[in-house]
């Protein structure tokens, strides 16, 4: 058995994908090596997610794969929101599970290592009631162009479906100076987009006494010399105000795109999903944008069969649609879980009906998408080259507002990182297709 390699592997949202990013420059620091497979690995750590059944039970069935290597020396790490959310029964339920740590206690991860490397076979971490200081020295990013910074940790509100103020805790800001060092030294180091992330960034107060709001903190950002493009997720309805749309008014730096997850069209559902905000509530917001200065895409998320949703409420969501002519949208079937409100909720939407609704949901978005992409046809848009499709020929590019426009380009190497201008020739449901401007 090769000491001190490990393999990681993380689910779900951005913030998972970005605690990972500190999890391996931790490991790398502390001496570990990454490999590519758990099988060559000494320690194999699974980042979970426990946003609805499905991805929980994702990181179980990995962990059921490799059930008789308990005993010959591997290790096994459940780290995120299962670890927060399940604790110490995870050591029950898989046995060869010898490290369980939530995204609160990852700063001290090089003391959990020592205690699992001296043969401690149930290492936890697992208090909320953090000391932590968002200073991550270590972080190791997949992507040398598009950097995500924290800059604030948890939830305060309790949305009645949702996991996540159990698995990530209360919420906590990082200070304005922070998230600017941290911002500055990524543009030395040549980062050009960056991508500021929180459960909820809208409600982000600089603890320290400037006393930053989210809005002016969008707007220091923007300025940091280097900094081509800032982007930011996820936002609360209930929190975006007309100070966040005015501050990406004045700087087109602040990319053309808003994430307003809305989750339903009904002001009932709305009510018993605890989400603080009315339809008409919810449309205003959307009418800050519609009525700014520049274009921005709207996307959203949405749950359909959320406990007593009838038939009635999912056509106020199909109407939604219509009125706001969202540019993408992410949605799902509810899914209960644990801890939450909702799970007592009488009416449960039958399985059958929650997928139907889906479906006539994904469909009249997929008719939104074609007419909305279509009206791009001709226009230029400038995008950061993500990577090449090399099968098809083609380089992959994002625009300001978060579409894909894969484009053909007379160049076959180098122009990842790279802005450019391509001109839109075709259009799909999800993409955009063109021609670099030469
Ligand atoms: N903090 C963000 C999103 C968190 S989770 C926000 O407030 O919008 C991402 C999305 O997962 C949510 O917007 C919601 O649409 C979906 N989601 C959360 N809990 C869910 C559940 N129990 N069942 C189905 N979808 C859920
Ligand atoms: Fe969950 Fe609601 Fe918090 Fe978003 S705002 S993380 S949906 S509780
Ligand atoms: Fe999943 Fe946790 Fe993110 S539950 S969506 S990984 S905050």
């Amino acid at each position: 058995m090769p000491g001190k390699t490990f393999y990681i592997e993380t689910f779900g949202c951005q913030m998972n994908a970005h605690d990972s990013e500190k999890v391996v420059g931790t490991l790398l620091a502390e001496g570990y090596t990454q490999v590519a497979t758990p099988e060559e690995a000494h320690l194999v750590l699974y980042n979970t997610c426990s946003i609805r059944d499905k991805a929980e039970q994702k990181v179980f069935s990995r962990l059921q794969q490799f059930k008789r290597e308990a005993g010959k020396g591997k290790l096994f790490g459940v780290l995120g929101c299962v670890a927060q959310q399940e604790g110490e029964k995870i050591f029950e339920r898989a046995p060869h599970v010898t490290l369980v740590a939530g995204s609160a206690s990852y700063t001290k991860l090089p003391q959990l290592l020592v205690q699992l490397e001296a043969g401690n076979r149930r290492v936890t971490g697992l208090s909320l009631d953090t000391d932590e200081t968002f200073d991550t020295p270590f972080t190791r990013r997949d992507n040398p162009h598009r950097a995500y910074i924290t800059i604030i940790e948890g939830c305060d509100k309790s949305c009645a479906y949702c996991v996540v103020p159990f698995t990530r805790g209360p919420e906590r800001s990082r200070t304005g100076e922070s998230v600017m060092a941290e911002a500055r030294r990524l543009a030395e180091q040549g980062y050009t987009e960056i991508q500021l992330l929180g459960q909820n960034v809208n409600s982000y107060r600089d603890p320290s006494a400037a006393g930053w709001d989210f809005a002016t903190l969008l707007a220091r950002v923007a300025e940091i010399p280097g900094i081509r493009r800032v982007r930011y997720t996820t936002s609360h309805p209930r929190d975006f105000v007309r100070a966040i749309v005015e501050a990406m008014d004045a700087n087109p730096v602040l990319c053309d795109h808003v994430h307003l997850p809305v989750q339903s069209g009904s002001s009932r559902v709305l009510a018993a999903m605890d989400r603080l905000y009315t339809r008409d509530q919810y449309l205003e917001r959307i009418e800050l944008l519609k009525t700014a200065r520049r274009r921005y895409s709207i996307t959203t998320d949405i749950i359909v069969g959320f406990p007593g949703e009838t038939e009635e409420d999912f056509e106020r969501t199909l109407d939604l649609l219509d009125k706001v002519q969202y540019d993408s949208l992410f949605s799902f079937k509810y899914s209960p879980r644990p801890n939450t409100a909702a799970l007592s909720m009488p009416d449960r939407v039958p399985e059958e009906e929650k997928q139907r609704r889906l479906a006539i949901l994904q469909e009249k978005q997929r008719a939104i998408q074609i007419r909305r992409n279509a009206e791009l046809i001709g226009e230029v848009r400038e995008v950061l080259v993500e990577g090449r499709n090399v099968p098809l020929g083609q380089w992959i590019g994002r625009t300001s507002d978060n579409r894909t426009l894969n484009f053909t380009h007379s160049e076959t190497e180098g122009l990842v990182g790279r802005y450019l201008d391509v001109r839109v020739t075709r259009s799909g449901p999800n993409s955009l297709v063109g021609e670099a401007v030469v």
